[in-house]
């Protein structure tokens, strides 16, 4: 898919934006605040549904305003089929929001979507920002987040999945609020743990494989980074026990390349998700007393992280800037290669600002390969970018430009 048009209503610093783009590549410059990264960040709410800057679409709205609205107009070049997707945040009531609550409603061709599993997927975008250095240093919610996201990309019903547990962990902790102080009553513990464990072991077999596809892919582009130098290394940490069950059952079985490239059977998954599901139900059990104690659930996926080490020691303790702006490379290029794989095409390459930070060397990491995909650059020089691009991008695909100045743009 390529954006043919963008169509803003009161988001960020546009109260109104109808912007045609080019096929391929597309500059986005002006000075510091003038609306750059919000075009760009326009672009990945309507696509994923995430905003790169925020988690509050409170925020996306214009000041004093109560809604905004991002369409964009799309194109599948291979098959000139055209289609539309449009995200609103309505924080009043009005005729699409019945209640007075905020609601984000979502529309492909005008028709209202009810899942957001049936919207995520349509059309792919990654984005690079300054942001993606908080892969490294930042809080363990931060890389959930990134793969959450590469995964409900892909995957879209993982997404339901995140949902109802999130509910299921919420109704507990509801129920374990009421045992405070005594202790947890088993059936009531029973009727949350059945469903979290299943739910859980899914979850776990998701991001334990995504896991091992970004390690496998990242490894390799910092090993091009840094000439050779330096390993670097994902791996998932979950319920303790978890990974140890799943490595001995692939290992046994002789299954783990098959769980990495996802053609093991049905049947498989489904022992290996029992397997788990026991474990886990076990862990929660154990963790009763203590819960009650506590009024919350002190262990499950919601605590999951992403740990990070180069030539095995912790990138959060001991990296150097420069390693971690390599390291947030590599990752966000994995998820490229893993969006491309599992989609079969290109997604959207968003670049916030990122581009005049890069060396030659990460700059042709990231644009090569890249030769027909959709590509959106902001940047503040025009004439640095111009000479920049001239050796990657070949004459066929022309980059457009457009000028930022206090949310108005200029296409030239
Ligand atoms: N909810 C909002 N309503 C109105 N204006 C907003 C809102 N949120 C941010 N802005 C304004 O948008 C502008 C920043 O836009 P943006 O982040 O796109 O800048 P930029 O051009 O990318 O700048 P830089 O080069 O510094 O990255 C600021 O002037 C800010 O005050
Ligand atoms: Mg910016």
């Amino acid at each position: 898919m390529i954006i043919r048009s963008i169509h803003l209503k009161n988001f960020r610093n546009y109260r109104r934006l109808d912007l045609d783009v080019g096929p391929s590549v597309n500059i986005i410059y002006g000075f510091n605040a003038q609306g750059k990264t919000n075009i760009i960040e326009a672009i990945n709410v309507c696509s994923c549904l995430s905003s790169h800057r925020t988690p509050k679409d409170r925020d996306l709205i214009t000041f004093k305003e109560n809604e905004y609205e991002i369409k964009i107009d799309l194109l599948d070049p291979e098959d000139n089929y055209k289609t539309d997707l449009s995200v609103s945040y309505l924080t009043e009531k009005s005729e699409e929001n019945s209640s007075s609550a905020p609601k984000r409603v979502l529309k492909q061709d005008s028709m209202q979507i009810s899942k957001i599993a049936s919207y995520l997927g349509i059309c792919n975008t990654v984005i690079f920002a300054p942001e993606d250095l908080n892969l490294i240093k930042g809080a363990p919610s931060v890389r959930r987040k990134f793969l959450n996201l590469i995964i409900s990309k892909t995957s879209p019903t993982y997404f339901d999945l995140l949902n109802k547990y999130n509910r299921l962990i919420g109704q507990k902790n509801a129920s374990l609020k009421s045992f405070r102080g005594g202790p947890a009553n088993d059936d009531t513990m029973d009727f949350w743990d059945y469903p979290l464990a299943d739910i859980s072991s899914e979850i776990i077999l998701y991001r334990y494989r995504y896991s091992l596809l970004l390690n496998k892919f990242s490894s390799r582009h910092h090993l091009d980074i840094s000439e050779e130098k330096e390993n670097l290394k994902i791996s998932y940490s979950t319920i303790q026990g978890s990974i140890e069950l799943i490595n001995a059952f692939l290992e046994e079985n002789a299954l783990l390349d098959a769980f990495i490239s996802g053609s093991a059977e049905r049947g498989i998954y489904a022992r290996i998700k029992g397997i788990l599901s026991e474990h886990l139900y076990s862990k929660f059990k154990g963790m009763r007393q203590s819960d009650s104690e506590k009024g919350i659930t002190g262990i499950g996926i919601h605590k999951d992280d992403l740990e990070i080490t180069l030539n095995d020691m912790s990138m959060k303790i001991y990296s150097s800037q420069g390693q971690q702006r390599s390291a947030a490379l590599s990752l966000k290029l994995s998820e490229l290669d893993i969006i491309r794989d599992f989609c079969r095409s290109s997604p959207i390459l968003l670049l916030d600002d990122v581009f005049s930070e890069l060396d030659a060397k990460r700059r042709v990491s990231l644009i090569s390969g890249m030769v027909n995909a959709q590509i959106f650059i902001t940047c503040t020089e025009r004439e640095y970018i111009e000479k920049e691009l001239g050796t990657l991008v070949d004459g066929a695909s022309l980059p457009r430009y457009f000028h930022v100045e206090n949310g108005t743009v200029t296409p030239e």
